[in-house]
């Protein structure tokens, strides 16, 4: 940390992220959602907060549209801008993180470089990248906001999986093949894989 910009941190004097797990009786993590739009990533996170939260957690979802109308509602979809928008989200997820909270990010976060920088903000230990897999034929032929249309008709520039990249993860943590598969039997194959990371002792 710079000692020479009069900002100085007080990390040393806050409470510990261990004694707001304790309190909140989990380990903390932060499980990093990572595909297309329309892939089922949003479900997906509410899904899973809702289970871990009845089974008796504390969680809590950053979703890409909620974050864009409020934190980040001065970026685009450039790169630069897709960027900026996950190097926020993953400082905000930071935050959570040390607040003990077990947090859900749902973002398509389209590129592997855009992913290790989310990565190394949260610190790898602390960072499970699932990758929601549903093919761009899928996500566009069920196309619930209507934009793979639009993006089609030309209406949306950079849209992802049309006309910008999306990388999919080559070593996720978890992988979800949604195609086969419901919402609940999606959270449950993460949930398999969550549960041992989450419990305190
Ligand atoms: S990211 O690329 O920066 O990670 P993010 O997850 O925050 O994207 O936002 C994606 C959501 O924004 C999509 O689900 C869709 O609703 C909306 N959106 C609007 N324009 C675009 C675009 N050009 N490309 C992708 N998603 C877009």
């Amino acid at each position: 940390m710079p000692t020479d910009n009069n900002i100085h941190p007080i990390f040393e004097r806050l409470l510990s992220r261990e004694d707001k797990e304790k309190r909140l009786g989990q380990r903390a993590k932060v499980l990093w959602l990572t595909g297309l739009s329309g892939s089922g990533k949003s479900t997906i996170a509410q899904d899973l907060e809702r289970q871990l939260y009845n089974a008796g957690y504390f969680p809590q979802v950053l979703d890409g549209d909620n974050i864009r109308v409020g934190i980040n509602n001065n970026l685009g979809f450039s790169i630069e801008d897709r960027t900026e928008n996950i190097r926020r989200i993953a400082e905000v997820a930071k935050l959570y993180l040390n607040s003990g909270i077990i947090t859900l990010c749902s973002f398509i976060s389209p590129t592997k470089e855009i992913r290790n920088f989310a990565r190394s903000i949260i610190g790898p230990e602390n960072f499970i990248e699932v990758f929601i897999n549903t093919p761009l034929e899928v996500c566009e032929a069920r196309d619930v906001k209507g934009l793979y249309k639009k993006a089609r008709a030309g209406e949306i520039k950079g849209f992802t999986g049309i006309d910008s990249p999306y990388e999919a993860p080559k070593n996720p943590d978890i992988e979800i093949l949604t195609a086969d598969k419901t919402v609940e039997e999606s959270s449950q194959q993460i949930l398999d894989q969550l549960n041992p990371l989450i419990k305190l002792g």
